[in-house]
């Protein structure tokens, strides 16, 4: 991954470089159009008073252009309260909901899949006919059009409701949490690999092929099979990483994803809805799983953009075309209800949102998103803060409140008036400005700790010397990055706290993310098919850009690209691990 990006840090003036319904839609079908349609209503969740549901319309016949209208009637008293991916109305049982605008267009083949909240008592049936632009979806072409919708031949499928929940304040308390074996084979092979080998660490669906399982991974139902076993009965976590938004990685490049800045469609239709409806599934009830929400995202948008020095062309398009808020206001709504699943937003790090000008703004974005695409703040258990990058948990020799000679150690190039300078305090930070943001006062937070160690020759055993800022900060920190901003394949990294539970006040766990061993991106230019560019942070020639004040990138050499299997740092990890393996 790539990460980490430092915004601009504090006031502009102390800090030099960083300056820093009812009616169907015009059919307009002719004899020889053949249209068809076919839709699946699948019940999401389920409580006494109230429901949430997905309908997936899939257009058989020719594409349509110039919008949608799907229409159904509920067999009881059934009432939709909020939808999304769709504008909806009711009028007694009939609810008509029309396309959003963006995803007016179907081709033959191509799904909408508006979504609902709704509430009802006694039974919760399902509706028996679907209609799409007139036409009775029937799950195949008819020869001729129809403006009528008949009332014959079911073709819905259902799942039944997932009885998982209700949720706990923290899934990690009490439970186990998953080994992937896919991960877990790579670090038993490795020399010394097995004292770590048996370590929970996080599943990636790095992208849409990820779900069904690639060459790398197995797909997402084999991996929650597998935490059925292992779970034995017993409460189990499972970490998943929701990480393929539109234009993704738009600070960097060795992260670029498949999907165009634009393609927040085919992010619901093809990546976000089918994860959910697999998660949904009454199969996989029992276990508590945790989604960490699309990794560097909405930070990238509260740094990286204009006018901050550090903005790049890429984050302004996603700024201004909404797609990550979208996306994760999305993911939150289609994930949230499931009653057994815990989404987790990304918060960077402390080296990125740790100044004052960033971390108000950040805080307030997450709950803009949290609150679009029919999302609620509800939907958010709580944030990530470190995913994959290289933060010092404690750093044990100074505090930000300290200072030396009366000069505060916020002066000091490393510190450089950041609010926070270890990522405990930056979570437990973190953490009351989003309750002040509007999110739950019950949040709970993450850190990723897989790489965050330090530990080695290097590291100091005691304060550095009180001559200056600088040489106190330098000599006591054990972080020992060139940069704060430096986030790819850091050299001199180790391993860091071991996943645990409750470690912290305000902390629900460590957890280590980021796989060790797999790489944030290739040292040099590697064509590939995963949409990965070539970032020269990656590179440990290159002089740096303005997200890290043009230091040393403090990369390893001869990487692969990210998300791939890199020996030589596996084992540096395991050398440098803070505690010691
Ligand atoms: C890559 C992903 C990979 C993940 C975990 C990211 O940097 O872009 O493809 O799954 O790291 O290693």
């Amino acid at each position: 991954m790539r990460f980490r990006r430092k915004g601009v840090s504090a006031p502009l003036a102390v800090t030099a470089v960083l300056a820093m319904v009812g009616v169907p839609a015009v059919l307009g079908s002719s004899a020889e159009a053949a249209p068809g349609c076919k839709v699946d209503y699948t019940i999401t969740n389920q409580w006494d008073t109230g429901f949430g549901a997905t309908v997936t319309v899939t257009n058989l016949g020719e594409p349509i252009t110039g919008g949608w209208t799907l229409e159904w009637d509920f067999p009881g008293n059934q009432r939709v309260q909020q939808g999304w991916n769709g504008n909806f109305g009711q009028q007694g049982t009939r609810v008509t909901v029309r396309d959003a605008g963006w995803n007016g267009s179907l081709g033959t083949g191509g799904t909408a899949s508006p979504g609902f909240n709704g509430s009802y008592s006694g039974t919760n049936g399902k509706p028996a006919v679907f209609t799409l632009n007139g036409t009775t979806c029937t799950g195949s072409t008819t020869p001729t059009t129809t403006t009528t919708p008949t009332t014959s031949s079911p073709t819905t499928t259902t799942s039944t409701p997932n009885p998982g929940g209700p949720k706990v304040d923290n899934p990690y308390v009490g439970a186990g949490v998953y080994v992937n074996p896919d991960w877990s084979a790579k670090a038993a092979a490795e020399p010394g690999g097995a004292r770590i080998a048996n370590q929970p660490t996080a599943v990636w669906l790095d992208r849409i092929a990820a779900i069904t399982g690639t060459t790398s991974g197995r797909g997402l139902r084999a991996h929650l099979d597998e935490a059925v076993r292992q779970s034995a009965g017993k409460p189990l976590v499972i970490q998943l990483v929701i990480y393929n938004l539109p234009g993704r990685d738009c600070s960097a490049l060795a992260s670029n994803g498949e999907l165009k800045a634009n393609e927040l469609g085919r992010y619901q239709t093809e990546y976000i809805d089918p994860i959910a409806a697999i998660l949904a599934d009454p199969k996989y009830s029992t276990l508590r799983i945790v989604n960490v929400i699309e990794l560097d995202s909405l930070p990238n948008l509260v740094t990286n953009v204009t006018p901050r020095p550090t903005a790049t062309p890429e984050c302004d398009v996603m700024k201004a075309n909404g797609n990550y808020v979208k996306g994760v206001g999305h993911a939150l709504a289609k994930f949230g209800p499931i009653p057994n699943v815990y989404n987790y937003i990304d918060i960077g790090h402390h080296g990125w949102l740790g100044w004052d000008d960033n971390l108000g703004p950040s805080a307030a974005l997450m709950a803009e998103a949290a609150r679009t695409s029919g999302s609620t703040t509800a939907n958010v258990h709580g944030f990530i803060a470190n995913a994959a990058n290289y933060g010092a948990l404690k750093e044990p020799y100074f505090t930000v409140n300290d200072s030396v000679g009366g000069t505060s150690v916020r002066t000091s190039k490393w510190v450089d008036w950041n609010r926070y300078v270890d990522e405990l305090s930056y979570a437990q930070g973190f953490r009351q400005e989003a309750i002040r943001a509007g999110f739950s006062a019950d949040v709970g937070m993450l850190i990723d700790t897989s790489r965050n160690g330090w530990g080695g020759a290097a590291r100091p055993t005691g304060p550095g010397p009180s001559t200056t800022v600088d040489a106190y900060v330098n000599g006591s920190r054990t972080d020992r990055r060139i940069h704060l901003g430096n986030w790819c394949n850091q050299a001199g990294a180790g391993l860091g706290e071991r996943p645990k539970a409750a470690p912290e006040p305000g902390i629900d766990a460590y957890v280590w993310v980021k796989p060790p061993g797999e790489s944030d991106g290739a040292s040099k230019e590697i064509p590939n098919t995963e949409g990965k560019g070539f970032d020269r942070m990656c590179d440990p020639t290159y002089t740096g850009n303005p997200r890290n004040q043009y230091n040393l990138s403090g990369a390893l050499p001869d990487a692969p690209l990210s998300g791939h299997w890199f020996s030589a740092q596996f084992q540096e990890l395991m050398k440098n691990a803070y505690p010691a393996l």
